[in-house]
């Protein structure tokens, strides 16, 4: 068993990892908790995996509203998308429906055995993939209570016929060409623990596309948490089960860890661009606050009167970014964030930042520091949205972190348990797995819960209702916010606002990364301003829904990724038939 430290294949597999899943519904009838069943009038169906679509169209067919549609493709996910679909991790909702705006953090938390420097040695070095691999990686899952808590409030379909597709899917499912591809650049990872490398790698080898796999435990656990809600998975024999994988490679977590897991509600972080109003997610995630800074610092650059695509653009885009990512340094959890919206979204500090920016260079970061109360004057993931007829939307984003999560498989379950700890600031003031460079607030503390970059998003004007959202780490806020921006400034179709090249930059490293689609000349006038710009395939893999207008819908899935779409009611609905092709 090898024991090198996977941190750096980590690293190159998930930043870009085509791990995010989209979801749309749209139907003209009223919805609500109490309404009776009814067909929907029309819906769209957008994801990462072609069964998991499936599963939403026919939540859809049989009358069930965004959130059951929503809630169905997130648990058909954790059975045919294993390296980010999850009930061994968590996520964040960002909910529009019958008038609310509301913000569900299913995020995990620490455990209570959790300490400030647990991921580090007795010289105060850290220990190498302590964070990302093994039990101790393992952050309390969030997402058994955290999907049922949604559709308890939201959904109108009985629990148990939301948690069928799933079921079924475990029986029996044929592996794709990307889950394949998947396991095979995660065989390092898989094999090291043998519960794991049973399901997944058998013999040594991982699991080749167009083989049949068959999950007896995790459908038998999926019925049961049809049958009896999170007490079946957090509760008694599966509580155990899954304390005793993570302990047994090096974990501290425990059963009343799991049973003691609590969703929390939370208000959006809400505000207005270009026109629009925006719902994303506050904290613990900094998704909605690096959206929200970065729009209102582009407001203020008055960033529409340049040209799409121009250099003007995203070089302003650039030095944006890096300000509100400086400023992400201080966030945490909502209980020990060192500065929250009230201070980076304040207007002075906006105008300030703004007029901190120069038009022709690029500013190097080591000048652009953290919001400080002493100068207030001058800081593996999957994706679904919903949004029907009646503009009400869900949009969930859920993650493992890390392709896989720590590797733990419960055997008794087949459940994977995510390596979220390595969100936390683990060594405050270096680099995590997507060289996000993070400070004390969000240091390692029990019951804490780790700093996020999961933007799940909606917009809307009037009657045209938007839902997005990306995987990527750190890329999931700069992605999400350029085709948000693609759609509220320049009126793009969420299509052609998706298929744009995209950039990126998060204060440290002081680097701009661009896709390699970008053409030369922009890239040259870029460096000429002083960025150091370096080239990826691909940054993201935002999937976008819309309704336009009443009745009319639009789908996108990223083709960066072998994104499916679908739509219901459609006589030829196949999300398989419409699969993307990847671009690298
Ligand atoms: O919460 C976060 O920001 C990360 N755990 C997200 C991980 C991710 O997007 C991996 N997918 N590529």
């Amino acid at each position: 068993m090898s024991q090198t430290p996977i941190r750096a294949r980590l690293s190159r597999r998930c930043i870009p990892g085509p791990c995010l899943v989209l979801l749309a519904l749209f139907s003209t009838a009223p919805c609500g908790a109490a309404d009776a069943p009814r067909a929907a009038a029309a819906g769209a169906v957008a994801s990462a995996a072609p069964l998991a679509s499936d599963a939403g169209v026919e939540i859809l067919a049989a009358g069930g509203n965004a959130a059951d549609a929503a809630v169905a493709v997130a648990l058909a996910l954790a059975v045919v998308h294993p390296q980010a679909g999850n009930l061994g991790g968590g996520g964040f909702a960002v909910v529009r429906m019958g008038g609310e705006v509301a913000a569900l953090d299913f995020r995990e938390t620490a455990p209570a055995a959790a300490t400030h420097d647990m991921f580090l040695d007795a010289t105060g070095t850290p220990r190498p993939d302590a964070s990302l691999v093994g039990g101790l990686a393992v952050g309390v899952p969030g997402s058994p209570a955290g999907l049922h808590e949604l559709h308890r409030r939201f959904g109108r379909l009985p629990w148990q016929q939301v948690v069928a597709p799933a079921v079924r899917l475990a029986e029996g499912f044929t592996v794709t060409e990307r889950l394949a591809t998947e396991l095979a650049a995660e065989r390092e990872l898989l094999t090291r623990f043998s519960a794991t490398a049973a399901v997944w790698a058998p013999a040594g080898s991982p699991i080749g596309a167009g083989s049949t796999v068959r999950l007896p435990r995790l459908a038998a656990s999926l019925r049961d948490y049809g049958a009896r809600g999170p007490s079946a998975l957090t509760s008694g024999p599966a509580a155990s089960a899954i304390a005793a994988a993570a302990t047994a490679s090096g974990g501290v977590l425990t059963v009343q860890d799991i049973g003691g897991y609590r969703p929390v509600w939370r208000d959006p972080l809400r505000f207005r661009a270009f026109g629009w109003d925006v719902a994303s997610m506050p904290l613990p995630s900094s998704g909605g606050i690096i959206l929200a800074e970065t729009c209102g610092l582009l407001e203020r650059l008055r960033w529409s009167t340049h040209p799409a695509g121009s250099p003007e653009r995203l070089h302003l885009l650039a030095e944006a970014w890096r300000r509100a990512f400086a400023d992400r340094f201080l966030l945490g959890d909502p209980a020990t964030t060192l500065a929250g919206p009230e201070q980076l979204l304040a207007a002075p500090w906006l105008d300030a930042r703004a007029a901190g920016i120069d038009r022709e260079r690029a500013t190097p970061s080591t000048r652009v520091q953290p919001w400080s109360h002493a100068r207030p004057e001058s800081t593996e993931t999957t994706h679904l949205s919903v949004v029907d007829g009646a503009g009400d939307a869900v949009a969930i984003t859920t993650t493992l972190n890390g392709s896989f999560g720590s590797g733990v498989l419960v055997p008794e379950l087949q459940i994977l348990l995510n390596n979220e700890m390595d969100d936390f600031a683990t060594s405050p003031g270096r680099p995590n797995l997507y060289g996000l460079i993070q400070g004390e607030a969000n240091a390692v503390g029990p019951g804490k819960r780790m700093l996020s970059s999961m933007s799940p998003t909606v917009a809307w004007r009037g009657r045209d209702v938007l839902a997005l959202g990306s995987p990527g780490g750190s890329r999931i806020p700069t992605a999400t916010v350029q085709v948000l921006l693609a759609v509220l400034v320049d009126g793009a179709t969420i299509r052609d606002a998706v298929a744009r090249p995209r950039i990126h930059h998060q204060w440290q490293p002081d680097e701009l990364l661009a896709e390699e689609s970008l053409d030369g000349a922009t890239r040259v006038a870029l460096g000429e301003r002083g960025h150091r710009v370096t080239l990826k395939p691909r940054l993201g893999e935002v999937h976008a829904v819309r309704r336009v207008a009443e009745g009319r819908v639009e789908s996108a899935p990223d083709l960066r990724g072998p994104g499916a779409g679908g739509v219901y009611p459609s006589p030829g609905h196949s999300p398989s038939a419409r699969q993307g092709t990847r671009l690298e």
